[in-house]
């Protein structure tokens, strides 16, 4: 177990109030609100954004990247694009000095925290979101006997879910452009070209997108081969998202 490491004196923090502070070689960042202390890393899990630099709004965090809220009591992540939590910290007050102790993992949504003012009670956690289940309406299944164009193009995409948000690919504006053009030879068939983007260079996800959106077009009977390129430029932001992907993910 980690021990607790002094980082800040009750007085550096104002409340409200965050700073950032190093812990056993690791950035956390410390906030000071209504009289409690909480400590979450610094690292945005969507593409590793410095919380500590974001907006503090009660209880909550906005990453200045991309915007992405957690809660700072617990590491929740609240919005897109982040979907898993951050990990949050042990804290603790003793004679004025605030105490951080590292959590072993990844945080599963309790952050223990201690208050500046012991005859406040800690708000309740607030609860980590869970994603709305896909929308099945929203996914059409194009009919594979449809003249290929990039609107079958893309309605057969539709039927690649990103799998941490379940909510299609081209919704999510996940997909750049979409194109087809004949492959050499005489047979008729057709090369489709896509230029697909992922909400963060590391997402964990994108080996699978590819491969589902290469086998769904490939049902296709004029299509013979299928490139997926990723492009990175310009970044996926939320914007890029439908408003059927905002209702899905409950996102106003
Ligand atoms: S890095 Fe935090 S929202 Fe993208």
């Amino acid at each position: 177990m980690n021990d607790f490491i002094r980082v800040a004196s009750t007085q550096e923090v104002p409340d409200p109030g965050k700073t950032l502070v190093e812990v056993d070689g690791d950035m956390v960042a410390l906030f000071h609100v209504d009289g409690h202390f909480y400590a979450i890393d610094d690292v945005c899990t969507h593409d590793g954004g410095p919380l500590a630099d974001g907006e503090l709004r009660e209880y909550t965090i906005a990453c200045p990247r991309h915007g992405a809220k957690f809660d700072i009591r617990s590491g929740a992540a609240l919005t897109m694009p982040a979907v898993r939590p951050t990990r949050a910290h042990h804290v603790k007050v003793e004679d004025e000095s605030v105490w951080v102790q590292l959590s072993e993992g990844i945080s599963t949504g309790v952050s223990e925290s201690y208050s500046s003012n012991p005859s406040s009670e800690p708000p309740p956690q607030q609860p980590s979101p869970t994603p709305a289940p896909s929308n099945d309406s929203a996914s059409s299944s194009v009919s594979t006997s449809s003249q290929l164009s990039e609107d079958v193009i893309r309605e057969m995409l539709k039927e690649v879910k990103d799998p941490e948000l379940f909510v299609n690919i081209v919704d999510l504006g996940l997909i750049y452009s979409a194109s087809h053009e004949p492959v050499s030879g005489d047979s008729g068939k057709q090369k489709v070209l896509i230029d697909m983007t992922m909400t963060s260079p590391a997402c964990p996800a994108g080996p699978q997108m590819i491969s589902d959106a290469k086998r769904v077009l490939g049902n296709h009977p004029d299509v013979e081969e299928v490139e997926v390129r990723i492009v990175m430029d310009p970044p996926w932001s939320p914007d890029k998202m439908t408003e059927d992907a905002r209702d899905q993910l409950g996102i106003f």
